[in-house]
């Protein structure tokens, strides 16, 4: 079959300019009509290939990954396989998107907020030891856009207390931490390839354990509790003869989701290493400028979802950047506000959240792409700069 290549010419000088724009090439589209056109579209050999290539890609040993229908559902299930339930609270970042708040409360757990520190927008360990009492189960980490968390004082934490960890890694598929790829080490690793992060399968996630023990718990969560039928799905067909062993839910990966993932990852080096350098040209550009602070990294190691700025004079200069730049045909975004503020979570436990406070008051994430073309990237830097100056 003939792939439609798209024929209007977009005139990078004018176009509007999204926050995210997902690369979705010929490679990406011609796996996805492959694998429409074998007829097994439901979970299978795919399924089972895009969790190979991923231990491959994150230098898995004796480590083990479940591909799921997302990375929601994929927190869901690492906090139930961590034994998380009704009377345990979970320590988590409010600077994070609510899915894994929500996959936490899914459990019947509570969500204790902790803060975070301003280098790595990541928790920070000392509230986290401020936020542990009797009730504590596990701890969430997010490696907020790329930047990888101070997980080995946050391990170190829960050693000393025998709590479980799980990671949000939504933002940090490419991402190293002390050379060691995130997910190659830790406890309950949590991947999304939802539409617009680094690689996208569409919709879809992954769980890296490293206990083999949880795999098969894993398979049985994400498959509304079917025991046997997950073997036979990787070969491309079904068995009948299987029993309903616990609560589970509809969280697995089809086919089509997955060839789309297959191809995206095998595009990832690439997608990383421009993101990494459009990151430091951005960084270079605004750094100077007085009135917005850049993120404290220079990017090494960090496969970068987003790039962000803050905008030191708060949450009114920030509209009024977002506003310059929307003039301008530049989109933006703001990750996060303060989940402690929503309506579902207000209640929820706490420690003191000055970091988190500042920042969410000052957080603003501008465009990145896998591909952005020079005049692009101008614009967002001219837009930028020109409001601050
Ligand atoms: C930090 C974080 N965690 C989890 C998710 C949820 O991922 P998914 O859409 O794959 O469920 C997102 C989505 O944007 C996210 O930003």
């Amino acid at each position: 079959m003939q792939i439609e290549e798209p024929t209007a010419t977009i005139d990078p000088s004018t176009a509007p300019i999204p926050v995210f724009q997902p690369y979705l090439g010929p490679e990406v589209q011609e796996a996805a009509v492959r694998a429409l056109q074998a007829g097994w579209i439901g979970m299978g050999s795919l399924t089972a290939r895009l969790e190979d290539e991923l231990a491959s890609y994150l230098e898995l040993s004796n480590r083990y990954v479940v591909a799921t229908s997302s990375c929601t559902g994929a927190l869901h299930c690492a906090f139930l396989q961590a034994g998380v339930g009704p009377g345990d609270e979970v320590i988590c970042p409010s600077f994070t998107y609510v899915a894994g708040h929500q996959a936490v409360t899914a459990t019947g757990a509570e969500v204790v907020f902790a803060d975070i520190d301003e280098s790595t927008c990541g928790l920070d360990p000392d509230s986290v030891r401020a936020a542990i009492s009797p009730r504590t189960k596990a701890i969430l980490v997010l490696h907020f856009a790329g930047i990888p968390a101070r997980s080995d004082e946050i391990y170190a934490i829960a050693a000393e207390h025998g709590l479980r960890v799980v990671e949000d890694a939504a933002h940090a598929l490419g991402t190293r931490s002390d050379g060691r790829p995130i997910g190659s080490f830790g406890d309950l690793i949590c991947f999304s390839f939802g539409p617009v992060k680094i690689i996208t399968s569409l919709e879809g996630g992954a769980v890296v354990t490293g206990d083999q023990s949880d795999v098969q718990p894993l398979h049985e969560l994400r498959l509304v509790g079917v025991n046997k039928d997950t073997a036979e799905r990787y070969k491309d067909q079904r068995t009948w003869e299987y029993d309903v062993v616990r609560q589970g839910f509809r969280y697995h990966l089809g086919s089509i989701p997955a060839a789309i993932g297959l191809s995206q990852l095998a595009l990832i080096d690439t997608f990383v290493e421009n993101r990494i350098e459009y990151c430091r040209g951005f960084n270079e550009a605004f750094r100077d400028l007085d009135g917005a602070i850049v993120p404290d990294t220079d990017f090494t190691d960090c496969g970068m979802f987003i790039y962000f700025l803050r905008v030191a004079g708060g949450d009114a200069q920030r509209t009024a950047l977002q506003k310059h730049l929307s003039d301008r045909g530049i989109a933006t975004g703001i990750h996060f506000p303060n989940a402690h503020h929503f309506t579902f979570l207000r209640d929820a436990r706490r420690v003191e959240l000055p970091v988190t406070e500042l920042i969410a008051d000052q957080i603003v994430t501008l465009p990145l792409h896998s591909f952005m073309d020079d005049v692009v990237r101008e614009r967002v830097i001219d837009g930028v700069r020109s409001f601050f100056s």
